[in-house]
């Protein structure tokens, strides 16, 4: 008698598990449905607003307030120039030193992460920008890029470029999105100047849509059939680009993302143009452009 309840018991219990775990499993992946907003594929027939260092032309450039008020605009990428402190961490920073966009001196390199978080990121910018100036933007920090995935998740899309061309580094974040779920949620646009650092990426994930950045005056010289081995299309400056390059770039079967437009004038005609993507401060001002001419 015993033993039949013993074996009744060890059975329920068993169920329960499985039952219980079930349930587990489906709310954690509804959870991570109902974040993620619909990617935007490189193949739509949208032409992307990418928020240049975030909303740079209204809060200062990669910092939190900056990616949020691009968000608030519409922008459909946050635009992430990332470099690794001293101590391996990952920021978002556009310069190598921290002179311009900091209280601070150096190279990030040289930098742990404790040494980058003392300084403030955002005073810079009311002293540059008087008139865009807000007391909150005094003391904000230089942001890491988990904590930009903590914030924004699966409710942004990510385009981000790897300034310096490093192995360790690419390795390292390349894991981040992995842990993040971007790549396979479709989330990210890599882009980066260094040719070798995307063919490393390609190499080990032809999922990604890279983007071959270009030095200005290098968009009519550059050799587009060894980039469509790894790229989607190429980043070139907006002051290099005309009618034909856009029609000889979009024939060599590459996108046309171009940087950095911030007047409504150069947005309209980059649009005439046929560009695939903008670049620019203002995402609102381009979202409005943009809704205008769909
Ligand atoms: O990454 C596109 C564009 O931002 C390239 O120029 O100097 O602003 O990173 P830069
Ligand atoms: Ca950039």
């Amino acid at each position: 008698m015993k033993t039949t309840w013993k074996w009744s018991f060890i059975v329920l219990f068993v169920v329960i598990v499985i039952i219980g775990g079930t349930y587990l499993w489906k709310a954690e992946e509804k959870v991570r449905n109902v974040n993620s907003v619909s990617p935007i594929s490189l193949s739509s027939d949208k032409i992307l607003n990418i928020a240049h260092r975030g909303a740079s032309g209204y809060a200062p450039e990669h910092t939190l307030i900056a990616y949020q008020s691009a968000q608030q605009m519409n922008a459909d990428y946050l635009e992430i120039d990332i470099h690794m402190t001293a101590d391996g961490e990952l920021v978002a920073l556009h310069d190598e030193d921290v002179s311009r966009t900091t209280n601070g001196s150096g190279l990030v390199e040289y930098m742990s992460l404790t040494e980058l978080k003392k300084l403030d990121a955002g005073t810079w910018f009311n002293i540059a920008y008087p008139e865009k100036a807000d007391d909150y933007y005094v003391g904000i920090e230089v942001p890491t890029l988990e904590e930009i995935f903590d914030n924004f998740g699966l409710h942004s899309n990510y385009y981000i470029e790897i300034k310096d061309p490093d192995p360790v580094m690419t390795d390292k974040f390349l894991s981040m999105l992995e842990d993040y779920h971007l790549i396979e949620e479709n989330k990210v646009i890599i882009q980066s100047f260094s040719a070798e650092t995307l063919e490393q990426i390609h190499a080990k994930y032809e999922s990604i849509p890279l983007i071959q950045l270009l030095y200005k005056d290098e968009a009519k010289s550059a050799n587009y059939n060894q980039i469509r081995q790894y790229a989607s299309g190429v980043g070139v400056s907006y002051q290099e680009l005309d009618q034909e390059l856009v029609q000889k770039i979009h024939h060599e079967d590459l996108h046309v993302h171009t940087y950095t437009v911030n007047t409504a004038e150069d947005m309209v005609q980059m649009v005439r143009w046929g560009v695939d993507g903008i670049f620019t401060d203002y995402p609102d001002r381009l979202a409005e452009i943009l809704s205008n001419n769909s």
